[in-house]
């Protein structure tokens, strides 16, 4: 019940105010947010890679309402690669982005994030990495494939993400997995309607190992996102029917969440892979985190009350 709450107070801007100023909160933030600025999200790079990690490199922010401030998104991508170059990670260090940080929702926002996210997939390029298109609310979706496609024809290691709470995923699944697609699988993060979506965990369940197994019989990649034990042992069983080895697919979770089983994933020889979020527009990815496990809300309203 309170998960679409906290979802719904993620787009207001009084309770955006509230959190960001409310003592305590930057603790809580700290787990979830690898930091504000490159440099520190740099040094938790190459502590996940001397721990056999990889990552997929975020930096926070979503909606931006002009255009200047989707130049500015597309800058700080291309500042973060710049910065990995150094590193050496190629694949091991990639890239995560919403598509509505790049412009999407403005006037002419499918050509302007476009625009803005091809430089970045083409100097992840440079550097013998690549870029995942994040899945936000479902009307950005048709737009996002479309990107993807579109980028694709250079760059066919951009990779995109399916989301198994909403009705038409298994479809795109099946298109995806057809045309040899790097592909994350997730719940889905979004407060959607019933016209939709599931609402309910155990269809979404239900639909998530269907749409695992038509991605792990495809001919793409695919990229197992989630914390759910249960989900990742099926995800390694359909592996195994589909006759994948080891490094023709990967797990996913997020930075802050499950981090004993990154470790545990990557020392059985799977490809482990931290979302690794950073920077200061921190606010709708950590209100989404609250949603998802409602011991986070109680938690951070005791360090906001005792502080
Ligand atoms: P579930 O929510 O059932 O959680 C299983 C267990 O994991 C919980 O019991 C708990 O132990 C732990 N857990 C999960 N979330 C937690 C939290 N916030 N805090 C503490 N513990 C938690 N969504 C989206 O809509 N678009 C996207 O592009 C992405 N991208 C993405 C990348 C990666 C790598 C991951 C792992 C997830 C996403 N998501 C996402 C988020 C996803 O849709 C989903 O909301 C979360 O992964 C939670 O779902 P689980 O599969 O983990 O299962």
């Amino acid at each position: 019940m309170l998960g679409p709450v906290i979802l719904a107070a993620s787009r207001s801007d009084r309770m955006r105010r509230f959190v960001s100023a409310a003592p305590g909160t930057k603790q809580v933030v700290n787990r979830f947010i690898a930091g504000e600025t490159v440099d520190q999200v740099v040094a938790v790079v190459e502590d996940a890679a001397a721990k056999g990690l990889e990552v997929t490199l975020d930096v926070v922010g979503e909606d931006i309402t002009t255009p200047e401030q989707a130049a500015a998104a597309r800058d700080a991508y291309l500042e973060l690669i710049e910065h990995l170059k150094g590193l050496g990670l190629g694949p091991k260090a990639e890239m995560s982005v919403k598509l509505s940080m790049f412009g999407q929702a403005l006037d002419g926002g499918h050509e302007l994030a476009l625009a803005n996210v091809r430089p970045v997939v083409e100097a992840a390029a440079e550097i013998g990495t690549t870029v995942t298109l994040d899945a936000e609310d479902h009307t950005t979706l048709d737009s996002m494939f479309a990107i993807h496609d579109e980028l694709r024809k250079d760059f066919p290691q951009t990779g995109c993400v399916i989301q198994s709470y909403l009705f038409r995923t298994e479809r795109d699944a099946i298109r995806l997995a057809a045309n040899g697609s790097r592909v994350r699988l997730v719940k889905g993060a979004y407060n959607e309607p019933d016209t939709v979506a599931f609402q309910n965990k155990a269809e979404i369940d239900k639909a998530y190992v269907r749409v695992l197994r038509i991605l792990m019989e495809g001919s793409g990649y695919p990229m197992v996102g989630s914390h759910d034990p249960r989900l990742i042992s099926i995800g390694q069983e359909l592996a195994r029917r589909a006759g994948r080895k080891l490094d023709e697919y990967e797990f996913q979770m997020l930075y802050g969440i499950r981090s004993e089983e990154h470790v545990r994933l990557a020392a059985e020889g799977h490809r482990m892979r931290v979302y690794t979020a950073y920077g200061t527009d921190w606010y709708g990815y950590f209100m989404r985190r609250l949603a998802e496990k409602p011991a986070n809300l109680l938690f951070f309203l005791r360090s906001t009350i005792t502080k």
